[in-house]
C-alpha cells in the first residue's frame, strides 16, 4: 500500500465521519430549522479554526447490543476543546442525525472525555443537546452512561461553568443533565424539554397538551424556569452564549476576565423614583444608568419578573446584579422570585463574582397560595444564600425595604459589605399605610373624621420610619446618597472591597 493510497483512505474515512448522518437525516434535521452539529459547533467558537475535535473515531460495538450494524459517525456525538474570544472551552454537541443522537455507551465515554478534560484544564463546559435519549437498543450501558455524566455535572458545579443549549428533543431522565449545569438555553420552535411527552400524559392521566405548551422554549423559559435563556434562532443563542462567557472566568479559582471602563449611554439624574411612593417604574432602566456602556445579559428574563438578575460591569469589572422589580407585582419576593435569586447569588459566589443588590420591595408575597407552594422554605434561600456568599458584597436600598425583605435583601446583618440607600429609600417594619393601620387603629376609628385621621397618621409614622436616616443613624446604612452619584459611589466601593474577597466553594444547586 503507497503511502499516498493510506492518506486517501484515510481521508475518505474522515470524511464520512465528519458528514455525521445519511443525507435523508440531514435533510431532516434542515427541514426542522436546524443546524447540524458540526455547524452549531462553528457557531459557538467565534474562531472554528481552534477547534480540536477528539474521538472522532471512536466506535460503538455493534455486535454486545444485536444492533443492525450501521456505522455511527463519531456514536452520535461530536466532542472536544476549541476557543471562544480566545478563551478556551470544552464542548459536546448530540448529532441528531446519527441515530437520532441518542446516548449509547461509547457516546456516553465521549461525553464524560471531555467533562474530565474541562475540569482538568479548569475552563467551561458547553453541551449541545439534540437527542432521543437513552439509546434504547443498548439498554442498561446508556442509563449507566448517563449516571456518570449526571455525577460529573455535580462534582463540577461550582468549579468550572457549565452551559447546555438545548437545541432539539430532550427527553426523560437526559433532561436531568442540563438541570444539574449552571444556565441552559432554548431556541423558539426547536427546542423541546420533558420528563414524559405528550402521549404518555394522555395515557396516564387523560391530559391532553401539545409538545410546545408542554416542554417547548417559550415554556421552559417562562412558566418551569428551567431554562434561563431564550431566543429566536439558534445564531442568536449562540452569540448571548458568547456574551455570558465574557462576564465569567474559567474556573473557580480564577478572577473573571476585566474589559475596558466605558460610561452609560445616559447617567442617572436625581429624579428616578416617582414622587408617589406608590408608582411602579422599571429597575432595568435604573441598571442601565449604572453599569458600564448600559450593559445588561439579563439572566431568566421571562421568569419570576418580580425580580431581575443579571451581569453587568462596573469600571471594568464583572457583578451580578439583583434586583427587585417595582414594575410586576411591585416588586414582592415570592416562591419563583426567590429561587431564582438564591441560585444567581450561588451561581456568583462560586466564581467570584462581586454582587450588586438593589432593593425596593415591600416584603415578602401574603397568601394561602404562597404559604402552600413553601414560601417559607424557598424564601430561607436567599437568607442562606447571602449569607453564605464571600464575595464583595454591596446594596442599594432605592425606594422600600420592609420587613423580612429588608433583611433579606442582603442587609448588613447578612454580611453586606457596603450598603447605600438613596434619600428616598423607607426601611421600617411594613409599609405606613399597613402600620398606621394597626398601630393606631382605636385612634382612627373613634376619631371623627376617621379617613383625615388615618392619613394624619400615616405621614406621622412615614416621617418617623419611613425614611433611611433611623437606619443611618444606628450605621445600619452606611451612607446615603443621591441616585446621580450611585455609578461613581460603587466603584469606588468595589476598588476598596477589590482585593478582600473572593467566592466560597460550593456547588450551584440551592437546597
Ligand atoms: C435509539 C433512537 C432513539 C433512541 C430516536 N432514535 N430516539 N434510536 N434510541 N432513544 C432514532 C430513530 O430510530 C431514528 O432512526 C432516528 O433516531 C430519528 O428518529 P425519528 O423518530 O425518525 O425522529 P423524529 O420523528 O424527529 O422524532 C424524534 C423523537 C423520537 C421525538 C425524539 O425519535 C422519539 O420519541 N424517540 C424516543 C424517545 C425516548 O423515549 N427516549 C428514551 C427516553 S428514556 P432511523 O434509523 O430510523 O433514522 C431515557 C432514559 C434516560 O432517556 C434515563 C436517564 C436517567
Amino acid at each position: 500500500m503507497s503511502i499516498m493510497k493510506s492518506v486517501n483512505d484515510f481521508l475518505s474515512l474522515l470524511a464520512s465521519k465528519l458528514k455525521g448522518g445519511d443525507e435523508k437525516a440531514i435533510d431532516q434535521q434542515r427541514k426542522k430549522g436546524k443546524n447540524t452539529a458540526r455547524e452549531r459547533v462553528e457557531l459557538l467558537l467565534l474562531d472554528p479554526e481552534s477547534f480540536i475535535e477528539i474521538d472522532l473515531f471512536v466506535e460503538h460495538s455493534v455486535k454486545d447490543f444485536g444492533m443492525e450494524r450501521k456505522d455511527l459517525a463519531g456514536d452520535g456525538v461530536i466532542t472536544g476543546y476549541g476557543k471562544v474570544e480566545n478563551r478556551p472551552v470544552a464542548v459536546f454537541a448530540q448529532d441528531f442525525t446519527v441515530a437520532g443522537g441518542s446516548l449509547g455507551r461509547a457516546h456516553s465515554k465521549k461525553i464524560v472525555k471531555v467533562m474530565d478534560g474541562a475540569a482538568e484544564a479548569g475552563i467551561p463546559l458547553i453541551g449541545i443537546n439534540d437527542s432521543g435519549g437513552a439509546r434504547i437498543q443498548e439498554g442498561v450501558e446508556s442509563l449507566c452512561g448517563y449516571g456518570e455524566i449526571f455525577y460529573r455535572n455535580t462534582k463540577l458545579s461550582g468549579r468550572v461553568p457549565q452551559i447546555s443549549v438545548i437545541l432539539g428533543p430532550c427527553a426523560g431522565g437526559a433532561v436531568y443533565s442540563p438541570a444539574l449545569t449552571d444556565f441552559v438555553f432554548v431556541v423558539d420552535r426547536i427546542s423541546n424539554m420533558f420528563i414524559t411527552g405528550p402521549q404518555v400524559i394522555k395515557t396516564v392521566l387523560g391530559e391532553e397538551i401539545s409538545q410546545e405548551e408542554l416542554g417547548g422554549a417559550m415554556t421552559q423559559a417562562s412558566i418551569t424556569g428551567n431554562a434561563h435563556f431564550y431566543s429566536r434562532s439558534e445564531p442568536e443563542a449562540f452569540d448571548t452564549l458568547k456574551r455570558l462567557l465574557s462576564f465569567l472566568p474559567p474556573n473557580s479559582g480564577e478572577q473573571p476576565p476585566e474589559r475596558k471602563d466605558v460610561l452609560p449611554e445616559k447617567q442617572l439624574g436625581d429624579d428616578v423614583i416617582p414622587d408617589n411612593r406608590r408608582r411602579a417604574y422599571c429597575v432595568k432602566e435604573l441598571i442601565r444608568g449604572i453599569v458600564d456602556g448600559s450593559d445588561f445579559l439579563e439572566v431568566h428574563e421571562h421568569y419570576a419578573r418580580n425580580i431581575v438578575v443579571g451581569f453587568a460591569r462596573l469600571s471594568g469589572r464583572s457583578i451580578g446584579i439583583i434586583a427587585n422589580q417595582p414594575r410586576v407585582l411591585a416588586g414582592v419576593l415570592d416562591v419563583n422570585a426567590s429561587d431564582k435569586a438564591a441560585r444567581f447569588i450561588r451561581f456568583c459566589d462560586s466564581f467570584n463574582i462581586p454582587l450588586l443588590t438593589m432593593v425596593d420591595t415591600p416584603g415578602y408575597l401574603p397568601g394561602v397560595d404562597q404559604e402552600h407552594a413553601g414560601v417559607i422554605r424557598h424564601g430561607a434561600k436567599v437568607l442562606y444564600a447571602y449569607s453564605e456568599a464571600t464575595v464583595p458584597k454591596m446594596t442599594l436600598i432605592m425606594r422600600k425595604a420592609y420587613g423580612g425583605a429588608y433583611i433579606a435583601m442582603c442587609s448588613r446583618h447578612l454580611g453586606a459589605d457596603f450598603v447605600a440607600s438613596w434619600p428616598s429609600g423607607e426601611i421600617a417594619v411594613m409599609g405606613p399605610e399597613g402600620a398606621a393601620n394597626i398601630i393606631f387603629r382605636k385612634e382612627i376609628a373613634e376619631a371623627d373624621d376617621p379617613d383625615a385621621c388615618r392619613q394624619e397618621k400615616v405621614r406621622e409614622y412615614e416621617e418617623k420610619f419611613a425614611n433611611p436616616y433611623v437606619a443611618a443613624k444606628k450605621g445600619y446604612i452606611d451612607t446615603i446618597i443621591r441616585s446621580s452619584e450611585t455609578r461613581n459611589t460603587l466603584i469606588k466601593a468595589l476598588s476598596m472591597l477589590k482585593q478582600s474577597r473572593t467566592g466560597a466553594a460550593h456547588g450551584n444547586i440551592p437546597l
